[in-house]
């Protein structure tokens, strides 16, 4: 099996003014102080209002900022709206698209977050491609059928594993301190892996990253990231304090 660089990805949601960019200071320091002791990629994607700002606080050092959201186009009158162009010029360099709270509160169907997805890529940046279920499609057996579904919608076949990163997130997890069991986990991971597999060519589905989000905490960090094709984790809550995000990054912890 290729060797998977993993990511943990820290997404701020709507909560963070610039009093709290104290706690990315505190995260990006014991970055610096225990770096190379941690073997994954880390980013953190706060609000868009504070990513020029973070990004600053960040130069050259181990910690990427990415945004949460873009417009499928570069610009033009979409009020209220952000390109991924403008996230790069902000010095991003990814952006979470599909994310379910972005289903759900916009309505937002595969086929916008395949567009946002090349809309990343158009402007350079990672895109982290977010998937899942409900609860009652999960009730209803339908799991499997459902994320099979979204990642055939939403992942661009040119996909690579440079420019994109899938993030399984069970809509019923997020926020609510439940987890899938591991053995769960493990079958989705497995499934959205064979998928990628067949889907991209030249071996990129092998290699994609392919996160698991949705009530991750220090706790249950270590089983989690321990799940075969678990590469990594898309953080919410967890990610808003810089000691319960280290303590998560802390499953990658080598030394
Ligand atoms: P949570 O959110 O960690 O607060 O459950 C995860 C997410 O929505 O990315």
């Amino acid at each position: 099996m290729a060797e998977i660089q993993p990511l943990v990805a820290g997404n701020w949601k709507m909560n963070g003014t610039t009093g709290a960019l104290g706690e990315l200071d505190a995260l990006h320091q014991q970055l610096l102080d225990k770096g190379s002791g941690v073997n994954a990629d880390v980013m953190i994607c706060p609000p868009a209002t504070l990513v020029s700002a973070a990004v600053a606080r960040c130069q050259d050092g181990p910690l990427a900022i990415g945004g949460q959201d873009c417009h499928a186009n570069p610009s033009g009158a979409h009020t209220g709206d952000i390109s991924a162009e403008m996230l790069r010029d902000a010095g991003a360099t990814a952006v979470i698209v599909g994310h379910s709270e972005r289903r759900t509160d916009h309505g937002e169907a595969s086929g916008d977050v395949h567009a946002k997805a090349e809309a990343a890529w158009r402007a350079g940046l990672v895109a982290i491609v977010c998937v899942g279920e409900t609860e009652t499609e999960r009730r209803a057996n339908q799991t499997l059928k459902v994320i099979a579904g979204q990642i055939a919608g939403s992942v661009p076949a040119s996909a690579t594993a440079e420019n994109t990163v899938v993030a399984y997130e069970p809509v019923w997890a997020i926020g609510t301190g439940l987890t899938p069991t591991t053995d769960d986990v493990a079958e989705v991971h497995a499934a959205i892996r064979s998928q990628l597999a067949e889907m991209l060519p030249d071996g990129e589905g092998a290699k994609v990253r392919i996160l698991y989000g949705g009530s991750v905490k220090p706790a249950n960090a270590g089983e989690l990231m321990a799940v075969p094709h678990v590469n990594g984790a898309l953080v919410g809550g967890a990610s808003l304090k810089a000691d319960d995000f280290l303590g998560i990054i802390a499953a990658y912890r080598t030394a």
